[in-house]
């Protein structure tokens, strides 16, 4: 059976990652979330004080991605890949509120974009991938064999983001989460760089008032019969 790529974009906490999860582990592919190379890009800033994002600090940053090691090794408990910062599990870290107010405004850099997209393309060699963010179908796979784009209601979105960190042990308030969607929508869609779009040959999913179960049976119906599995 021909393994397949399928590029998953669309704005904050649509739940991307979740559907992707679910969705690699039932076809056994890999799965890579490509915000969590933005988040941990951010993340590095933040600890070398290199934010505020002057033009200063943003030289700074650009000359250390040769410094930045990202890999990604599986999590035995889960299942999935976590990312490493020079050899540094920082799946849980890079979730803060403080990495998601700045994490837009790294990923706006033109050169920091141009280093990670071409990590991101790295994985099509895998073969059997399934990638979320928010230029995959645009930018790191425009050949995709299938395109995503998730959708949902603000304060839905805002919710599920909020219970998600509570659940984690977060100490968060519902008004920042939903600003910070928000802001992060806007800026992601209205950068100059790989911006945040709809693909031509995307599918859209509203699943606002759908479950992540029924999210799943309606892509591998849509797998089944676009291609022939
Ligand atoms: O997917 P997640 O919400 O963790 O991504 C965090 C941020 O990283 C996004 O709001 C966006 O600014 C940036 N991002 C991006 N391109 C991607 C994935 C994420 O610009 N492919």
């Amino acid at each position: 059976m021909r393994k397949i790529i399928i590029a998953i974009d669309g704005y904050a906490s649509t739940g991307k990652s979740s559907l992707a999860k679910l969705l690699s582990s039932h076809l056994n592919y890999t799965y890579i979330n490509s915000g969590s190379m933005y988040r941990a890009i951010t993340y590095y800033a933040i600890r070398n004080k290199l934010i505020p994002l002057t033009k200063k600090n943003i030289n700074s940053l650009i000359g250390l991605l040769s410094k930045i090691q990202l890999d990604y090794k599986i999590n035995k408990s889960t299942g999935f890949s976590d990312i490493y910062l020079n050899g540094s599990n920082l799946e849980s870290e890079i979730k803060s509120l403080e990495v998601s107010n700045y994490v837009s405004s790294v990923a706006e850099i033109p050169k920091i974009r141009k280093h990670v997209v071409e990590i991101q393309k790295s994985f099509q060699h895998k073969g059997g991938l399934v990638m979320d963010g928010r230029d995959i179908g645009s930018v790191v796979f425009p050949n995709a064999d299938l395109k995503l784009f998730l959708t949902a209601s603000d304060h839905i979105r805002a919710k599920r983001r909020f219970d998600e960190l509570i659940n984690e042990g977060y100490e968060i308030n519902y008004d920042d989460i939903f600003n910070n969607i928000i802001s992060r929508d806007k800026k992601d869609t209205e950068r100059k760089d790989s911006p945040l779009i709809i693909p031509k040959d995307a599918v859209v999913i509203d699943n606002s008032k759908m479950s992540i179960i029924d999210q799943l049976n309606f892509i591998i119906k849509l797998i089944k019969s676009r291609f022939n599995f």
